[in-house]
């Protein structure tokens, strides 16, 4: 295993395989179902970022992808889990509200407390920890009324953001968590994914951010995973990787190319298990 260098914490991570990825309906604006989709492509891509996890010494747990639902690989709207308890995602539309049953019980058979949410959420896609906040998102997806839930669930404050930009659909998408140690929590985000209100709450909790240019968020940089060091990222986000470069942090680009068709990167297919 490789040793933790300052900064890396160990992680935990739950992926799904694209096993039956395509594109066959379409719930944000990289979707388009009409154009032609590898499924091939999409399990050699995930499978680089999953041996990327494991070389850099954090552990990976898979869940069996189910036929019908090529949404399955983002992994990280399949639930939120912090201090080993489980908070379902509970799905907007249609075409993935089997995936929230799914996932918890991936996690119950494994003997973990889940809860099942009454308010719909699309788990780390909108909840995302960092340091002694949760920072949601809502405007597309996750409704304002399960911050709340959440809040009450985990004990923990939960700062609620507006997305405005339909693009920019869950906050992973426009908002990067680089450091969640308490002590020094440190994110990337681009300004104009948010409302102005959401957009002033961010500048006041996270002065010191890296601000992502419009070129970084549409190759979905901000959809990076970061283990306190090392800042999965994707390759065309060169902007972004410098300036993660120049603040200590050290890029590693690896390509989802294939899975950016349905609208998500490397961290859309990591869900970080949380003890
Ligand atoms: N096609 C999926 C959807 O629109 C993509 C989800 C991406 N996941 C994420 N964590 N942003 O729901």
């Amino acid at each position: 295993m490789t040793a933790t260098a300052p900064g890396q914490t160990p992680r935990h991570y739950l992926m799904c395989e694209p096993t039956h990825y395509t594109v066959s309906y379409e719930i944000n604006p990289w979707m388009d179902k009409t154009r032609h989709t590898d499924a091939d492509l999409a399990v050699q891509q995930w499978r680089r970022l999953r041996d990327t996890y494991l070389d850099l010494g954090h552990t990976v747990e898979t869940i069996e992808p189910i036929p019908g639902l090529p949404d399955m690989v983002y992994a990280a709207n399949g639930a939120t889990v912090v201090g080993g308890v489980v908070y379902s995602a509970r799905f907007r539309h249609p075409e993935r509200q089997p995936e929230g049953p799914a996932y918890q019980k991936w996690f119950a058979d494994r003997g973990y407390v889940t809860h099942t949410a009454a308010q719909i959420n699309e788990g780390e896609g909108d909840l995302l920890v960092v340091g002694d906040l949760i920072l949601a998102g809502t405007g597309f997806r996750t409704d304002r009324a399960a911050h709340a839930e959440m809040q009450e669930l985990f004990g923990v404050p939960v700062v609620s953001l507006e997305l405005v930009d339909p693009s920019y659909y869950h906050l992973d998408t426009a908002l990067a968590v680089l450091s969640s140690d308490p002590a020094s929590p440190q994110i990337a985000y681009y300004p104009p994914a948010f409302s102005s209100g959401s957009r002033a709450v961010l500048e006041h909790l996270f002065p010191d951010a890296v601000l992502a240019t419009a070129d970084d968020a549409r190759a979905l940089g901000l959809n990076a995973v970061s283990d306190g060091l090392n800042v999965v990222v994707a390759p065309d986000a060169t902007h972004l990787a410098g300036e993660l470069r120049d603040r200590g942090f050290q890029p590693i680009p690896v390509s989802t190319s294939e899975l950016l068709k349905g609208g998500g990167g490397a961290k859309c297919c990591t869900l970080e298990i949380r003890r």
